[in-house]
């Protein structure tokens, strides 16, 4: 339900995200302000969400999975790139993680619900009621701050890069309370000098050494608690555009 300013803002938004051609972005086809709550028409992605494919177990056991994962993860970086620093206004997204990031029927990432963030009402006072995002990817600055950057979804990315990484869920509740947390039982280990022993068996087999601990690190720091030392997504993208040709090239 919404008051006639928020409406505006909403369009506003809308307008913006609509005007946004990128093609691993899903697109806005375009929304209805009449009904009371209102309606967004996108484009239809048919082939699942990443989430699904990685943990559904549908496809990922051929033998070029984690290719096509990594290849995935880039196209997701660089649409969230595209949105930190070639979208005008800069658009955060606010709510980065496997589930929205969709597959089409080549498997081609199309990052989806983009936008959702900047919806909150900015006045501090009704901030802090409104944190949006997912449990297990929500940046640990963003709780303190109340204050949403595109560092945030540095963040968010990093913890789905360790999901591609580890084929395990963000937040897994049949472990004991304090191994319910991808990103802490990753980070504990990773102070050991032991985290590359939680990576995926096949991702292990597959992966040249020296790309799987340059990966590793780029999450690492994907994941630092302050924001500002966290590298940014234009960055992220390029690195593991550079690791996928490594890879490549055996
Ligand atoms: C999804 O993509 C895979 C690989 O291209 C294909 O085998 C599968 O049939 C697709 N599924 C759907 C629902 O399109
Ligand atoms: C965050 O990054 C800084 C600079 O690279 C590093 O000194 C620090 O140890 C990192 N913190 C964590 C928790 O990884």
């Amino acid at each position: 339900m919404m008051e006639e300013a928020q409406t505006k803002e909403f369009a506003r938004e809308m307008f913006i995200l609509s005007q946004i051609n990128h093609r691993n972005v899903v697109k806005l086809l375009g929304c209805c302000l009449e009904a009371e709550v209102p309606m967004l028409v996108y484009e239809f992605v048919s082939n699942g969400t990443l989430d699904q494919y990685i943990h559904g177990g549908k496809g990922i056991n051929s033998d070029r999975a984690f290719g096509t994962c990594l290849r995935v993860a880039v196209e997701s970086a660089e649409a969230l790139a595209y949105m930190h620093s070639s979208a005008s206004p800069p658009i955060i997204h606010g709510d980065v993680k496997t589930a929205n990031i969709l597959l089409d029927d080549k498997l081609t990432a199309k990052v989806s619900d983009f936008g959702a963030s900047k919806l909150a009402p900015t006045d501090e006072a009704t901030i802090a009621t409104l944190v949006q995002g997912t449990c297990g990817y929500l940046d640990p600055e963003y709780l303190i701050t109340c204050l949403l950057t595109d560092k945030s979804d540095v963040y968010s990315f990093g913890v789905v890069l360790l999901e591609l990484l580890t084929r395990k869920k963000a937040l897994y509740l049949d472990g004991s309370a304090k191994d319910r947390s991808l990103v802490l039982c990753f980070m504990t280990a990773a102070k050991v000098g032991q985290h590359q022993e939680l990576l995926d068996r096949q991702v292990r087999d597959e992966m040249r050494i020296e790309v799987l601990e340059e990966i590793t690190h780029l999450v690492i720091r994907c994941l630092n608690m302050s924001g500002e030392e966290r590298p940014t997504m234009k960055e992220v993208a390029e690195r593991l555009e550079m690791l996928r040709r490594k890879q490549m090239h055996i």
